[in-house]
């Protein structure tokens, strides 16, 4: 029997990681396709002094700090380089990867981002160099003009995005220079607003695994994921699980979220670089168990198959397809689902699922119906809400995940 340590960094979440260990303890040992058997534990990470070349025990890390706190990404980074352990997500992807890097890529991959420019830092940056180098190389320009000709209403924000941080929405010029005074030391696109779009699709993938939510975010945090199924027609669903999986496979996510605006027909990929994905039981609900029954085989057949994790980006592939002129745009999707699938194993990760995980989907199932998961809801709508708020929120968030449970009963037969 090999044994196998999937370490979590975590921050201040509970929830997911509750349910994970709670299913991993569940799933028992796993026998692979080459009849040996696996072992598998979990088991939180802890920061401290480490030696370079010190062997870490884990097989896998499923990280949730390293986007923000550099002690545990330098571990992830040694640990990745030095001993081969398998990253969700990985530091060389989120560091090298922000929202504009993504945007550069989609666009010669021939997808429909919204006309986006960056603009020069507003405010001088808090360097000795400043000065001498913005005065010789600063070219003064004009901001309502260049503004004028990506059109009205736009949206300002930050080149790397992530959690709403400055954005604001442009309808005209006051509100143009009031955003970009305000930018100071942040440096912003203007990006060209989809106005009126119909759907606002956020799709949360893992490994090969994709699911395209409806999303509406002018609600507060607990309605903003509406359970609905087939909102999109089939083929633009099937274009924002080829656009989400080539974000992923191409720049090397294992676990992000990609928000895309859908506008008479049309799918426009606006946000898709998240490290750091939100899961929470009080957000996704209905999706929750799905989530965490995603990462948990996604985890067990990265683990159990040994399958080597590939750090750095390779681009010509994916490029051989974007730039040959006789491919429509439908033939690029098809092949870049393709090279999604190759890269991810798809086939193989399902036959896996099929055989040595065949118990898990009635396993995920039996627990949001079990104590345990009831349990977990309850302390979590406890500590997320204020007192007079729990008796609403419980019998909120219990109606959806038994939805979810009703719904999964019928779909196992
Ligand atoms: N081009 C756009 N058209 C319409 N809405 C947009 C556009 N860009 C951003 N938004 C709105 O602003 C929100 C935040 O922008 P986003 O790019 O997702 O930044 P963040 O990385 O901070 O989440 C989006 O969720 C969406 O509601
Ligand atoms: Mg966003």
């Amino acid at each position: 029997m090999s044994e196998h340590l999937i370490g979590l960094l975590l921050g201040a979440e509970e929830d997911w990681p509750r349910a994970f260990e709670e299913l991993l303890r569940r799933v028992g040992p796993v026998t692979a396709p080459d009849g040996t058997t696996h072992d598998l534990r979990t088991e939180r990470l802890t920061i401290e002094p480490f030696n370079l070349r010190a062997k870490p025990r884990t097989d896998l890390v499923i990280d949730r700090l390293a986007h923000w706190y550099y002690h545990p990404r330098e571990w992830l980074k040694k640990a990745a380089l030095m001993d081969d352990v398998y990253l969700l997500n990985s530091p060389f992807t989120f560091q090298s990867m922000e929202k504009h890097s993504a945007y550069c890529a989609l666009m010669r991959l021939g997808m429909h981002v919204p006309e986006t420019v960056l603009v020069p830092y507003k405010n001088p940056l808090d360097n000795v160099r400043w000065a001498y180098t913005s005065a010789k190389y600063n070219r003064s320009f004009d901001l309502d003009a260049v503004a004028a000709e990506l059109g009205y209403p736009m949206f300002m924000k930050p080149f790397d995005g992530g959690g709403w941080r400055g954005v604001s929405m442009i309808r005209d010029e006051a509100a143009l220079h009031k955003s970009y005074d305000e930018s100071d030391e942040m440096l912003m696109h203007l990006q060209k607003a989809v106005d009126g779009f119909e759907v606002f699709a956020r799709a949360l993938t893992i490994g090969p695994e994709t699911m395209v939510m409806k999303f509406q975010p002018d609600k507060p945090m607990h309605d903003r994921y509406a359970v609905a199924h087939d909102f999109l027609d089939p083929d633009v669903g099937q274009e924002a699980i080829t656009i989400a999986q080539t974000v992923n496979a191409f720049f090397r996510w294992e676990f992000n979220s990609c928000e895309m605006l859908v506008k008479d027909g049309v799918v426009y990929p606006i946000d898709y670089a998240n490290a750091c994905p939100d899961v929470a039981l009080t957000s996704l609900h209905y999706y929750f168990p799905w989530a965490i029954r995603s990462l948990l085989k996604w985890s067990i057949f990265c683990t159990v198959t040994g399958r080597k994790a590939k750090t750095q980006v390779d681009p010509d592939p994916w490029f051989a397809f974007a730039d040959d002129p006789t491919l429509s745009y439908g033939e690029k999707l098809d092949a870049y689902q393709r090279l999604s699938d190759s890269h991810f194993q798809t086939e193989q990760y399902r036959e896996f699922c099929e055989t040595s995980l065949s118990h898990v989907d009635e396993l995920v199932l039996d627990w949001v119906q079990s104590d345990d998961f009831d349990r977990l809801l309850v302390e979590t709508v406890q500590s997320t809400y204020p007192a007079e708020e729990h008796e609403r929120f419980l019998g909120h968030f219990r109606g959806l995940t038994g939805m979810w449970a009703h719904d999964e009963a019928g779909r196992l037969g």
